[in-house]
């Protein structure tokens, strides 16, 4: 407070001061110094942006957003009546990461990360959800190795619990011919979440598929003996493998994860999410669709012809109105990172 009050105070004075040769050589170094002083600031500011990774996520995460809004107004052919935002607030990829960052990435990561590319300082205590239900997850969910690791059970109490240990002993006994039908039984679980990047597989693996759905149910492979699958089972005392990993299961299992259904009274700390009325159905939508990879990508021929964002083009009115949008950001600070030309 005192410096800028001081630098004010001389500048008030120079008109004064200036009336004198030595006060007019005063006033000139004064100026210069001053101008240097802000160079050199400004460039100190700008290296500590530079290396801070946070503000560098961020405004990544920002340009993503930028183009993604774009490419949303052009695929629905402008902005609809209802307004761009609209648009905007029911689009997966945009809403989908947010979401997760605000109430999920306490406990979960995502590939890693907070959903929004941030990775939080404190160990996660609940599983990587990237690539939920997938053929991969599942893979390592029922690798003796890797089921009780950070990635899945590791951080929570379920760490050295009933599935941790028949992966880990059962599984971990499997002779060749069983590990070739939890494959299987692995495809066939994961077939249930319809997930769209795996529609082309799951058509191709439909026969082994099939095979894995009648495994499940096989006392050597044991699923049905604490889960409940296709057929309803009330003595089934772990969460429900039908239609795992679907849009439906999902925003059933963020919406009450302490059901009956899934984890009951040893859900381990995750909330409620729609029974407590934390998140509303299209928020929990939003979630499942994001998780799910399912979000609306324009076609190939339309995103060959689509305006680079450093382009002229970007002049169009379309362009304008969205990278003009004031996006509402998790955090304040980082409001003018929203406009990609900055
Ligand atoms: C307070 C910690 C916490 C928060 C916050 C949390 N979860 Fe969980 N979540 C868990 C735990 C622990 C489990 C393991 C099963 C259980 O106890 O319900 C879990 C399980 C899951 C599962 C099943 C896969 C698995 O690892 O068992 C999904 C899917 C899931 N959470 C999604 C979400 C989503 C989406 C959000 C945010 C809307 C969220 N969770 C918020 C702790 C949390
Ligand atoms: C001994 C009982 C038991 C057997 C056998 C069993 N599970 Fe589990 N499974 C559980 C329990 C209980 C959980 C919840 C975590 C816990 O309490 O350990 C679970 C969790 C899971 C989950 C994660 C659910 C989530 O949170 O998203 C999947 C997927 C799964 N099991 C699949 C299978 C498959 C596939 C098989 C057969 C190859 C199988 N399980 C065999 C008891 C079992």
């Amino acid at each position: 407070m005192i410096i800028p009050s001081l630098i004010l105070l001389v500048m008030a004075a120079m008109p004064w001061v200036g009336r004198w040769r030595l006060g007019a050589g005063f006033n000139t170094v004064f100026v210069l110094t001053l101008g240097l002083g802000a160079v050199v600031l400004a460039g100190l500011a700008l290296r500590e942006d530079r290396s801070n990774t946070e503000y560098q996520a961020a405004r990544r995460q920002a340009h993503t957003e930028a183009a993604r809004a774009r490419e949303l107004v052009q695929t629905a052919g402008g902005i609809p009546e209802t307004g761009a935002l609209t648009l905007l607030r029911a689009d997966p990829l945009l809403q989908g990461p947010r979401l997760f960052a605000r109430h999920c990435a306490s406990c979960h990561r995502y590939d890693g990360h907070d959903g929004l590319g941030q990775v939080p300082t404190d160990a996660p205590s609940a599983s990587d959800l990237k690539g939920f239900a997938s053929r991969e997850w599942l893979t390592g969910l029922l690798d003796p190795q890797r089921v009780a690791t950070p990635h899945y059970f590791g951080g929570t109490r379920f760490e050295a619990g009933r599935m941790v240990r028949f992966v880990q002993k059962d599984v971990a006994a499997f002779d060749d011919a069983q590990r070739a039908n939890l494959a299987k039984v692995i495809l066939a679980v994961s077939a249930e979440a319809e997930l769209p990047a795996q529609r082309e597989a799951d058509l191709q693996d439909a026969d082994a598929i099939a095979a894995g759905r009648e495994l499940i149910r096989t006392r050597e492979m044991k699923c049905t003996g604490c889960h409940q699958f296709r057929v309803p089972d009330e003595d089934a005392i772990a969460p429900d493998l039908t239609g795992y990993g679907s849009r439906a299961w999902l925003v059933d299992f963020v919406g009450h994860p302490a059901h009956v259904r899934f984890y009951g009274r040893r859900n381990d700390r995750m909330p409620s999410f729609g029974r407590d009325e934390i998140l509303d159905e299209q928020a929990l939508g939003l979630l499942a669709d994001w998780l799910r990879g399912d979000w609306h990508r324009p076609a190939p021929a339309v995103a060959a012809t689509r305006p680079s964002p450093h382009g002229k083009s970007d002049a169009s009115p379309v362009g304008v109105e969205v990278t003009r949008l004031n996006l509402p950001r998790p955090t304040g600070r980082l409001s003018s990172a929203g406009d990609p030309r900055r």
